[in-house]
């Protein structure tokens, strides 16, 4: 029997009595996406999925999206690994900042899946944040600026406008320097999810440029005071890692993050990605 239970008042649900291993029928995958886009992010215990079978899930969600800028596996160009080892200290990890997925391409990810393989004894937990109850309770002032707004994200990390100064070393090998990464994408500050037709804030500090009729340094304060808001505990959970979970989570109404606090321990999951029909609507 599946049953469904959240984990916080506002976002996050443990999916048991499934078995995503064996044949996930229509009616099941139904009842899933529908978790999913009531609680945004769902995990499953124990389920020890092998590359085919995270692929297979991962299409009853969407289809398989294909990511530029990150090194995928070398024999399989739809799965990334998500590696930390213990001999990599003081490395900035993948995802080590709040952000939704590739938010700076024309067409985002409608959500991710990530396997865990091996996980540290603490630590290394990852943070979701439910944006649209963010932008249900947001301060009329900054309702009014990002309503009907558009906002600018670009590939940042990879471009070289913006590129961290200094060698990277991360978590996952990641293209640096591109110029075509530097591209400004416009996607709408507030996005109407396809599925439920509710609004979530859709800004990021890791992609999130400036927001459209301002520059950087007038949008820097706004957006400062929007991600405090849209970060504050009360729309996150927190999710400690077992090997054999699986955690599915929709990138259109959250952002996450990776918490870097297991220097010293073995780290890796295997992540996939999914897309929809459109690009951000507002
Ligand atoms: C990702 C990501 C979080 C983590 O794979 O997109 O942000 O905890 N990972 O590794
Ligand atoms: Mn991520």
């Amino acid at each position: 029997m599946l049953s469904v239970l959240p984990v916080t008042g506002n976002i996050g649900a443990f999916v048991e009595g499934v078995d995503l291993a064996s044949e996930v029928d229509e009616t099941l995958a139904e009842a899933l996406r529908q978790a999913l886009w009531t609680h945004q992010v769902l995990f499953f215990r124990d389920q020890f999925l092998d590359i085919a079978n995270l692929k297979r899930v991962t299409t009853r969600f969407g289809p398989l999206q294909r990511l530029p800028y990150v090194e995928a596996m070398p024999d399989d160009p739809d799965v990334i690994g998500v590696a930390k080892k213990a001999t990599d200290r003081k490395v900035a990890v993948f995802g080590g900042n709040w952000h939704s997925d590739f938010s700076f391409l024309g067409h985002p990810p409608a959500g991710s899946l990530l396997t865990a393989i091996e996980v540290p004894e603490v630590g290394g937990d990852t943070v979701w944040s439910n944006q649209t109850a963010a932008y249900e309770t947001l301060p009329d002032d900054l309702k009014n600026i990002v309503d009907g707004r558009a906002a600018i994200h670009v590939g940042k990390p990879h471009g070289v406008k913006f590129a961290p100064k200094g060698r990277q070393r991360s978590t996952i090998k990641m293209v640096r320097n591109d110029p075509e990464a530097d591209r400004e994408t416009f996607h709408p500050a507030v996005r109407k999810h396809p599925e439920t037709g509710r609004k979530s804030l859709f800004l990021n500090p890791v992609y999130t440029a400036r927001l459209d009729g301002m520059s950087e340094a007038e949008s820097a304060p706004v957006l400062d005071r929007l991600y405090w808001h849209a970060t504050r505990p009360e729309f996150c959970c927190r999710h400690r890692w077992q090997a054999g979970d699986l955690v599915i989570w929709d990138n259109r109404s959250t952002l996450h993050f990776a918490v870097n606090d297991y220097d010293g321990h073995d780290r890796l999951l295997y992540r996939t990605t999914f897309s929809d029909d459109h690009p951000p609507r507002g």
